[in-house]
């Protein structure tokens, strides 16, 4: 099968990227360059054998950010399977028949782990907000069992939906980050090579909640615009993080889902910035 590689640099900084530490990457403002956007100034076609049916898995696929990850996925031509507590949405789109939706608990026992069979990458949206020990189990255990499960499986790639650092706001959410962190920390270890860590800040879209829709896209498309020209301010200490992009549901979907098939996508940490260029890319 040919297959156009997108151009000698950009597989050379790939390599490097593997003969690098073994760590994360950071793929947006550090003094690397190897977030750059990929330049096709060399393309070739060369022959590779046929890869596998690629079979992702959600964790969270029922979610606002996870229905948007399987539709995307499913629009590329990927079976998408989905995990979580409430199994099957109550989605009324089309493209809903087409997603295999499991019921199960990562936090109980380990019947959900049957969910993994065949799957060839990952990418967990599994988190959310409550008491501080609450947060660090749903943003931190849970996810740590799955990576932990996954790696066991032989599951190639792993991508986990993280959070940007907010600055003074990680301090009233503590298990929230601390769980955040100790989920990425875990990846980096048990995927040195296939795990893609995505930090973006807010994010907007239209979110169901129970029957009603609501189209946060109002303020955040503005907001987008306006911010993401912001960027040196972000450096500013205590307020400069908040000042990170909101970000759209539909562009956090598309890096996502090309993370976890791309076999030229380099492990790391994408930030708002990192993700905003991804997705603008082809
Ligand atoms: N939305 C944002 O603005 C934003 C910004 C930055 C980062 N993030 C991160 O992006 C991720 C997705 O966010 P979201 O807004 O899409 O959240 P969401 O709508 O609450 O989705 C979370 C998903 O995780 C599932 N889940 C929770 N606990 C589970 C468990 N123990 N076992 C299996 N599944 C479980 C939920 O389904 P059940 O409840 O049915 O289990 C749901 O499908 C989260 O990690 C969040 O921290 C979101």
């Amino acid at each position: 099968m040919a297959r156009l590689i997108h151009s000698r640099s950009s597989l050379s900084r790939f390599f490097n990227t593997l003969g690098s530490t073994g760590r994360g990457r950071y793929l947006s403002t550090g003094s690397n360059k190897i977030d750059e956007p990929l330049e096709v100034e060399d393309a070739e076609t060369v022959q590779v054998p046929h890869p596998p049916e690629e079979k992702l898995l959600v964790l969270g696929g029922s979610g606002f950010v996870g229905s948007h990850i399987c539709k995307e996925a499913l629009d590329r031509g990927l079976s998408v399977t989905s995990l979580s507590r409430s199994g099957k949405p109550s989605i009324q789109e089309p493209w809903a028949n087409n997603v295999h939706w499991h019921q199960g608990d990562l936090l109980s026992g380990g019947s959900w782990k049957e969910a993994l069979n065949g799957v060839t990458s990952i990418v967990s949206c599994v988190g959310g907000f409550g008491s501080n020990s609450y947060m660090y189990k749903i943003n931190g255990t849970a996810n740590i069992t799955a990576i932990r499960a996954a790696a066991e499986k032989g599951v190639k790639r792993f991508v986990y939906v993280s959070a940007a650092d907010l600055g003074v706001v990680n301090y009233f959410l503590q298990g929230y980050y601390d769980g955040k962190r100790a989920a990425e920390t875990e990846l980096l270890v048990r995927y040195p090579y296939g795990h893609v860590i995505l930090r973006p800040g807010f994010i907007y879209g239209t979110r169901r909640v129970g029957s009603m829709e609501l189209p946060l896209g109002v303020f955040g498309g503005p907001l987008e615009m306006v911010l993401q020209h912001a960027k040196p301010l972000s450096q500013v200490p205590l307020v400069g993080p908040l000042l990170t992009p909101p970000i759209n549901v539909t562009a956090v979907a598309k890096v996502a889902v090309r993370a976890a098939i791309d076999p030229v996508f380099p492990p790391g940490i994408i930030d708002v910035h990192g993700l905003m260029r991804y997705s603008h890319q082809k």
